[in-house]
């Protein structure tokens, strides 16, 4: 009916979907999850959900980070950040396989639950496990009150408000807010990072919204390079360190909208296997900012080409040997490589988004995919 048609653009707030709606939000719901607790001029994090287990996580011989989906993308993520920043050992499983295969959980041993509608039933599970077993459950979620926020005794709400769109956009760069926060909090209380290295990641986090805005000021040209993509049958997606996950996470948005085929792999690996892949019918994507990696992931880049791949880069303002090599760019800007994931996933989502478009697909709700899997 008429009526439903105008609540329905109500709710999209003037976006064509629920998923670009979501996408453009992240420069807010970024900042939702950041204020209160990060203050970058005085250089302070406040947790209010982790300040009485501080001690506790401190002293965790082992982190075991539990997750499904796009919410174990952004585990992989913090298991780069907690390693680097707190020297405590991380082990990030899928959910499902972690629950059935009796794991070795020590009494101390600290679990984070990343999960955007909390309610996922394998994380439940396996989270009760672990917890019977006497590990510390701290939950990264969004939905507040949910099963998962409630079986954690400790943890770090993300509010990324309702997420909508099927694939999960504006909850996963909540999720990386969140644990960046409690990452450089604990890595500050083990004293496992200086002052003034914490005051450092706290003032380039403090930029994220702002350095969000203007990627996606890219949109328009985002949305050309889409449009170059949209025949392809497969495509692989590569980055080093931090951004590895991020690989991940733009393959795994790429085939959940546009039922692309695609994969994600740690740019080394491709000599491993996805390099035989390579023709000309294959876009490579790389996530290629600037980090200690750079010239490696350079040369990556120019293997790709000498066999004739398709090369789009997502790379930093200023990188200028990069455009000489890759056949398109998407130039965001420069940030702390530690901070640089949850900018890095940006023009991913966007280029998913206009791919799913441009190939006739229902980008809010895929077909066979559930915004929360209940059963397993
Ligand atoms: C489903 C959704 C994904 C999500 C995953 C984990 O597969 O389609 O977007 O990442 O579940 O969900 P959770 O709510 O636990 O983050």
């Amino acid at each position: 009916t008429k009526l439903d048609l105008e609540l329905d653009t109500i709710e999209k707030g003037g976006y064509d979907h629920f998923m670009l709606k979501e996408i453009f939000e992240q420069p807010k719901t970024i900042l939702d999850c950041l204020r209160g607790r990060l203050n970058a001029e005085k250089g302070t994090i406040q947790v209010s959900g982790i300040e009485n287990y501080l001690e506790e996580i401190s002293r965790a011989n082992r982190i075991i980070i539990i997750a499904c989906g796009t919410s174990w993308h952004a585990g992989l993520v913090a298991e780069y950040i907690i390693e680097e920043t707190c020297r405590i050992p991380v082990e990030v499983e899928y959910a499902s396989e972690f629950r059935y295969r009796n794991p070795i959980v020590h009494n101390g041993d600290m679990i984070i639950a990343i999960s955007q509608s909390g309610e996922t039933a394998d994380t439940i599970v396996a989270i009760e496990k672990a917890k019977e077993q006497g590990a510390i459950i701290m939950g990264i979620v969004n939905v507040v009150g949910s099963s998962i926020s409630r079986i954690s005794q400790t943890g770090a709400y993300t509010h990324s408000g309702p997420e909508i769109g099927v694939a999960s956009t504006k909850a996963f760069t909540g999720q990386l807010a969140a644990l960046m926060l409690v990452a450089f909090k604990i890595a500050r209380h083990r004293q496992t990072i200086t002052e003034e290295r914490f005051k450092e990641l706290c003032s380039e986090l403090a930029l994220v919204p702002g350095k969000v805005e203007k990627i996606l000021e890219q949109n328009e040209s985002i949305k050309k390079i889409a449009e170059s993509l949209k025949d392809s049958s497969d495509a692989l997606f590569l980055g080093r360190g931090y951004n590895f996950p991020i690989a991940l996470e733009g393959a795994l948005k790429l085939k959940e909208i546009s039922y692309i085929h695609a994969e994600g792999y740690p740019a080394a690996e491709m000599k491993h296997g996805p390099i035989a892949l390579v023709d000309e019918n294959l876009p490579v994507i790389f996530v290629a900012t600037k980090d200690v990696y750079h010239e490696k992931i350079v040369s990556n880049m120019q293997e790709i080409k000498a066999r004739k791949g398709q090369v789009i880069a997502v790379i930093n303002e200023g990188d200028l040997v990069t455009p000489a090599i890759a056949d398109s760019v998407i130039t965001i800007p420069e940030a702390d490589e530690i901070i640089a994931p949850i900018l890095n996933v940006i023009p991913l989502q966007l280029l998913s988004y206009h791919i799913g478009i441009a190939r006739g697909c229902n980008v809010d709700m895929p077909r066979n995919l559930a915004k929360s899997v209940t059963v397993e």
